[in-house]
């Protein structure tokens, strides 16, 4: 079977991100200014280029995807590898003939990816299957029926409910559920972890919280959090579905033992992928026919999962290899300086401390590992999003009666990720979301699956507005959206 062979297919009809540059400059030689560039937040990332690879944003004409906290769009590499899937080898793996042969490889090759995207250990760390919702679920269930002397599970109130349910559902069976409250202030609610110490004992069987709220947006010290859990002997589960298409992820740096996340979050099709250190999941008693291997991943697979969509993710990863490639070529620029971005050692200290969630710099040493590009696409999309998120809270800033819950201060802006969570007052959150869907913007009202930390911040029942932006939105799209938002603020809510 050949290498990768949808991405090689992709790449004879779809440009390369190298060569989607050089079409790009010759283009830009012929006509004046592309979109991204009417005032755009950090001109050498190449957002027209990563533009071009995403055939959906090209369909939709005026329309605006601020709605990616739910679900992100695909590049044409991605559709390629799952069309080709289906069409080459739509077939149950574990077969002897050779299409079932090719799921083996591409479920193997898939593993590979997605451990350098999270930087695990080994392949075998890594199970794909629906959604991280039902890998919660499953380790939770094992995790349930391994409390003994340490019955106490923390979760958070700033939490997505699928990480918060999941885990109370556990009280039938003995647990006690130790609540992690976020902090309520300026910055919106924000989750602590030394909040944790006198949470953690040798009671506690599992610290459970998430990298980022999909709600406000902020991040959460989740290295420290695992550390923290260490010392009490305790363990550490992370959500991974919001924060992973905004930064790198190193599963080793962050010291965890469970890690969830979303493909169709990170630019695949609906999947799901669970990492778990190895010692850890292969003790826990996850249910499994008699006849699947006890052992990573194969216990956390039950069943069959949509191959195609593993396929999907494989391309998603090799597309931001590709990105990560395309900035090693095209190294220096001010956006991906050292200075600039609080993600490497020795940032300015206006911008706050490093953040745990990432690693070293991965421009340093020789020849760049699979890891290492990915990081380095994930570091380079960190900072144009810390400059979208800028535009962001300056855009509504200037629209009266807008208020933003989450962070704002423009010195802490790698403390967030660019969803902006906020209220217009005298409307209903849902109005303003009808208004601006009316107006070709699509984001997203209501308690975001996050009724507690809606509750906590006192926006129930209404909720909140959404609007959440990925790394293929630009400066123009925030002005476009602004616009919107101004017309719907300026039409009386009458619901
Ligand atoms: C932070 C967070 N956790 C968990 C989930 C649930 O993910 P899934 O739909 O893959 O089960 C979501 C979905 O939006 C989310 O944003």
């Amino acid at each position: 079977m050949p290498d990768q062979p949808s991405r090689l297919r992709a790449t004879a009809k779809t440009p390369s991100l190298g060569e989607a540059r050089r079409g790009a400059e010759d283009a830009k030689a012929r006509t004046r200014q592309s979109p991204s560039e009417q005032g755009s937040p950090a001109t050498s990332f190449p957002v027209d280029d990563v533009r071009r690879r995403f055939p959906a944003l090209e369909r939709a004409g005026r329309f605006l995807f601020f709605d990616n906290a739910a679900g992100a769009q695909i590049p044409a590499t991605v559709l390629e590898a799952v069309t080709d899937h289906l069409l080459a080898r739509n077939v149950q793996r574990g077969g002897p003939y050779r299409h079932s042969r090719e799921v083996d490889a591409i479920i193997g090759r898939a593993r590979e990816s997605v451990a350098a995207f999270v930087n695990a250990r080994s392949a075998d760390e890594i199970a794909f299957g629906l959604n991280a919702t039902s890998f919660i679920r499953a380790i939770s269930l094992a995790v349930g029926q391994t409390l003994e002397s340490r019955p106490e599970i923390i979760v958070s109130d700033l939490d997505h409910e699928a990480n918060v349910a999941t885990w109370l559902a556990l009280e039938r069976v003995g647990a006690r559920i130790v609540w992690w409250r976020a902090r309520v202030g300026d910055d919106g609610a924000r989750l602590h972890a030394a909040d944790l110490e006198p949470l953690l004992t040798e009671r506690t069987r599992l610290v459970a919280c998430t990298m980022a709220s999909n709600a406000t947006g902020s991040l959460v010290d989740v290295a420290d959090v695992a550390r923290r859990a260490h010392e009490v002997g305790a363990e550490a589960f992370l959500d991974a579905v919001h924060y992973a298409p905004h930064g790198s992820i190193d599963v080793r740096a962050l010291d965890c033992d469970y890690l969830v996340c979303s493909g169709y979050k990170v630019f695949a099709p609906h999947m799901g992928f669970a990492w778990c250190r190895r010692e850890a999941i292969n003790h826990l008693p996850i249910f499994r026919e008699d006849f699947i291997p006890d052992v990573t991943p194969d216990k956390l697979e039950a069943g069959t999962y949509a191959y195609e969509s593993v396929a999907g993710m494989a391309a998603a990863v090799a597309y931001l290899e590709d990105l990560g490639r395309d900035f090693l070529a095209h190294p220096g620029a001010d956006t991906r300086g050292r200075s600039s971005d609080p993600n490497y050692a020795g940032a300015d200290a206006n911008v706050g401390p490093a953040r745990d969630h990432v690693g070293p710099d991965p421009r340093v040493g020789a020849a760049a590992s699979r890891a290492e590009t990915v990081r380095l696409a994930m570091h380079t999309i960190a900072e144009y999003e810390r400059a979208l998120s800028k535009r962001l809270l300056d855009e509504v800033a200037s629209i009266p009666g807008v208020t933003v819950h989450g962070v704002t201060d423009r010195d802490h802006l790698h403390e967030r990720v660019p969803t902006l969570c906020f209220s217009v007052a005298g409307h209903r959150a849902s109005t303003v979301a009808a208004g601006l869907a009316s107006r070709d913007v699509g984001v997203r009202s209501g308690h975001m699956y996050s009724p507690r930390l809606m509750a906590r911040l006192g926006l129930l029942p209404a909720g909140a507005v959404r609007a959440s932006l990925v790394h293929y939105n630009t400066a123009a799209e925030i002005a476009q959206f602004g616009a919107a938002l101004r017309e719907v603020v300026d039409t009386p809510d009458e619901s």
